[in-house]
């Protein structure tokens, strides 16, 4: 059977990469979520005195990307592959919301995103790939034979990523995750390099009122049809 590639954007906690990752296993395809690196990058600056509430020095950001080192591995206990910052596994590091307050001003920076694409365009080469993001469709495989766009609404996806840093036992609010969200959608659709847009081609799916069954199937069944050529 052809394989194809697949991208899958849209704003933050729409679901997007628990969708990829099935899709992903569905059909034996590679899994990558480019925010995972985004968000290792951030981590480095956090750490390395780049980034913080009060000050970002993008000169030494720049200056510090090659020695940014970011690889994904898998292993067969590990639900999906983790992502390695400099060889250390910093999976579960780069999900707090510390990491996300940081994260959209350091996606912002041009250089930054010219070295992550092209790491991505690398991993896809050989098609048989599912990769969510915010540019997979516009930027790093404008060619991809299938390409969704999700949405829901900003509280339905606040709640989403509520419950989901609570169960990792962070204490935080609710409203600080909506303002969280909130922002990062302000700065993801009007940074200058590679905003979050819907490429022409895509497909749209809002999944405020869909359950997880629903958007899959409806996902697989576009998958399903592009690799047999039928759309
Ligand atoms: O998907 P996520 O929430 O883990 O992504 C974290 C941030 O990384 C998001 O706010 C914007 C940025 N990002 C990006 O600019 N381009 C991508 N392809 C993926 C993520």
């Amino acid at each position: 059977m052809r394989k194809i590639t697949i991208a899958i954007d849209g704003y933050s906690s729409t679901g997007k990469s628990t969708v990829a990752k099935q899709l992903a296993d569905y059909l034996g395809y590679v899994y990558v979520d480019s925010g995972a690196m985004y968000r290792a990058v951030t981590l480095f600056a956090m750490q390395n005195d780049i980034i913080s509430k009060n000050h970002f020095n993008t000169k030494k950001l720049i200056e510090s990307l090659d020695s940014i080192n970011l690889k994904f591995k898998k292993e067969a206990v590990w639900n999906k592959a983790h992502i390695f910052l400099n060889e250390k596994d910093v999976e579960h590091e780069i999900r707090s919301l510390k990491v996300s307050e940081f994260v959209s001003p350091i996606a912002s920076i041009r250089e930054v995103r010219v070295k992550l694409v092209a790491q991505q365009q690398q991993m896809g080469l050989e098609k048989g790939v599912v990769m969510d993001g915010r540019d997979i469709g516009t930027v790093v495989f404008p060619k991809a034979e299938l390409k969704i766009f999700m949405n829901a609404s900003a509280k339905e996806r606040a709640q989403r990523r509520y419950k989901e840093l609570l169960e990792r036992g962070e204490k935080i609010d609710y409203n600080d995750v909506l303002k969280n969200i909130q922002e990062r959608d302000h700065i993801d659709t009007t940074r200058k390099d590679s905003p979050l847009l819907k490429a022409e081609d895509a497909i749209k799916i809002d999944n405020s009122e869909m359950n997880l069954e629903d958007q899959f199937h409806t996902v697989l069944q576009l998958a399903k049809d592009r690799i047999a050529g039928r759309i």
